[in-house]
């Protein structure tokens, strides 16, 4: 009898102990996220895969099937080595598919291929009538569901307490009434959990789940604060990035060619739009009629599609809505990044050579239907890359040149003026 109450009483114990630690890790490890892999999926591998159909590469739709994981996460981001080990399966593969070689993908992690076979399993989501055209702000989704896992996790701890302590007293009662001995009525449903309040543990219990779900959504909260990773505002005109940058592969320099030459990218003014406008309709998609989004355009520069005439006194400014937007105390100059620092981004972040460096910070810009920030432009954002960007490489440019130059003049003794470290520079003292 006291046996099983102190084998019952353990199990209770390891039980607390297992919640507790299943909560913290729960709030620590986000979900894997098939959204995030359907980005990687379509800017590294749709040239040579679709889920249902043979492109270059088999179809991918089921491959977690036919292959174990362990198998998918050394293969994806890199088969060439596998193929070279001479691992079966690997070379089986290969060799069935005529020997066509896949592209390495050094760049993605564990965590990144996982994201991707997410995505393959999931499939494409479905479009919901309007929602998925309509721009709703992207929501962080790790911390809501890290919180969502949280509170599922303390209701089951709790559910799972309740049973086994009633599990205990009925088989308490068994023990006892197989000896003989007298036990009086079962306390009602209330009363116990009255009683459950009363218990020391239990309520300490209860206080500790509480404490780290409140900590950790004032937590995150707090991080996410001023933080608009995910923003998507509604345009005035459905202009799609897929569609122009990605399908039709126009180059983002044609839009936006400010950000090679300037502190700012620019969006493009609607005379660019109307080079290819002023013919491009898209009448087969709308009964012969001019597409109602197209017609914006026009409506907004005062065009007239029958006379092919413009009416300066019609025409009004397109008001995009801003997606990027720094606080104006901060610095930040895209000609520097895009132009001279491209090599060093481009090799950090593992751009593939037709990727555009804009990718490193704007995200696969290519597949996005609809432009949203990918990135969260904190400071400490700024800083990682900073950080960990090697640049040693840049020695031909002639920025670096000077720099170079100033140091072998200070080792010298010479006379060195802020006009060597670019000190004339307009931008240095202009925004
Ligand atoms: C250059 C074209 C190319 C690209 C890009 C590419 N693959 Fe492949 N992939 C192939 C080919 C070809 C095969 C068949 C095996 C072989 O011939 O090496 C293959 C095979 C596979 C397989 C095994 C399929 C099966 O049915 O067993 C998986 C999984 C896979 N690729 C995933 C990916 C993922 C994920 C990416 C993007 C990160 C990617 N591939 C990018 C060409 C490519
Ligand atoms: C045909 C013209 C066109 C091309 C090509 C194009 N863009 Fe754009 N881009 C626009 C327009 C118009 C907007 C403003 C409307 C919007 O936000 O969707 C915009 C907005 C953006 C924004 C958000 C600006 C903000 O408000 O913060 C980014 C980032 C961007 N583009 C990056 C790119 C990149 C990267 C490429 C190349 C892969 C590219 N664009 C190609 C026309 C273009
Ligand atoms: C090193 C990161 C980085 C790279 C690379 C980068 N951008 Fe940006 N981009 C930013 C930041 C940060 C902002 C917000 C700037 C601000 O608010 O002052 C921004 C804003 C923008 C905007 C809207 C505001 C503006 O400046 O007009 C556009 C459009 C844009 N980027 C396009 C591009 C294009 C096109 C490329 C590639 C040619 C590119 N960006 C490369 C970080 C980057
Ligand atoms: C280099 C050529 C080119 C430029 C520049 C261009 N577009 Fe397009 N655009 C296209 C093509 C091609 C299509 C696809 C038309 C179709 O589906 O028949 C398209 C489609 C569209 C559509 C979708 C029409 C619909 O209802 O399906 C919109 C909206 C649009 N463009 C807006 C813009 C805007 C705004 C700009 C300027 C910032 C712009 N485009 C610049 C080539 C261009
Ligand atoms: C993708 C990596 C990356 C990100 C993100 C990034 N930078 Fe940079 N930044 C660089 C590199 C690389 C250089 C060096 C460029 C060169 O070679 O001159 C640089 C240079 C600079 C410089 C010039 C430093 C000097 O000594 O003249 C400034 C200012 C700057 N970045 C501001 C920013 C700000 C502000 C942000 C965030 C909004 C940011 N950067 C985000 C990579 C990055
Ligand atoms: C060392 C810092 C510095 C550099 C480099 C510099 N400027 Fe200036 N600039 C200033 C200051 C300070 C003023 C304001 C002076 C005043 O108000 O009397 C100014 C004023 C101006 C004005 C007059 C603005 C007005 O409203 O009257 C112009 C135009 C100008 N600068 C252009 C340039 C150009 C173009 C370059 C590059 C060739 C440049 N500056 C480089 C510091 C600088």
């Amino acid at each position: 009898m006291r046996d099983i109450s102190m084998i019952l009483k353990s199990v209770w114990k390891s039980l607390f102990v297992f919640s507790a630690i299943s909560v913290i890790a729960v709030s620590t490890v986000n979900a894997q996220d098939a959204k995030e892999g359907r980005t990687l999926f379509k800017a590294k591998c749709s040239s040579c895969h679709a889920l249902d159909h043979k492109v270059v590469g088999p179809a991918l739709t089921g491959v977690s099937d036919r292959h174990p994981e362990a198998f998918l996460l050394k293969w994806i981001p890199n088969n060439a080595a596998m193929i070279a080990a001479g691992d079966p399966a690997a070379v089986k593969l290969f060799n069935d598919n005529g020997k066509v070689a896949m592209t390495t993908f050094p760049e993605l992690d564990e965590a990144k291929v996982k994201d991707i076979l997410a995505y393959i399993k999931e499939g494409e989501p479905k479009p919901t009538g309007d929602a998925a055209l309509s721009a709703a702000p992207k929501e962080d989704k790790t911390s809501g569901l890290s919180i969502a896992g949280i509170v599922a996790i303390v209701v089951l701890a709790i559910v799972i307490l309740v049973i086994l302590g009633r599990a205990s007293k009925l088989l308490e009662r068994l023990i006892l009434q197989k000896q003989g001995i007298e036990i009086e009525e079962d306390v009602p449903l209330k009363v116990g959990v009255r009683k459950m309040f009363k218990n020391k543990k239990f309520v300490m219990f209860f206080i500790l789940c509480l404490i780290i779900c409140l900590g950790s959504f004032g937590w995150m909260g707090m991080w996410n604060t001023g933080v608009h990773t995910g923003y998507q505002p509604v345009q005035p005109i459905k202009f799609s990035h897929e569609l122009h940058a990605g399908i039709n592969q126009i180059d983002c320099q044609y839009c936006h060619s400010g950000a090679f030459k300037s502190k700012n990218a620019s969006i493009p003014s609607l005379n660019v739009c109307m080079n290819c406008h002023k013919a491009v309709q898209a009448r087969d998609k709308y009964d012969g009629e001019i597409s109602p989004e197209i017609k914006k355009i026009y409506n907004a520069l005062g065009y007239d599609p029958e006379t092919q005439k413009y009416d300066e006194s019609k025409a009004k400014p397109m008001e995009w809505v801003r997606v990027h937007n720094l606080p104006d105390f901060a610095y930040f100059n895209h000609s520097q990044h895009v132009v001279v620092a491209e090599d060093a981004i481009r090799k950090a972040k593992g751009l593939q050579p037709n990727e555009p460096v804009c990718f490193a910070c704007h995200g696969p810009v290519n597949t996005m239907e609809e432009i949203y920030q990918y990135s969260p432009l904190t400071m400490k954002w700024c800083i990682n890359c900073h950080k960990e960007t090697d640049i040693s490489g840049q020695k031909n440019n002639a920025f670096y040149a000077k720099v170079i130059e100033a140091h072998e003049k200070i080792k010298k003794g010479e006379k060195i003026t802020p006009a060597l470290l670019g000190g004339l520079e307009c931008g240095k003292c202009h925004y």
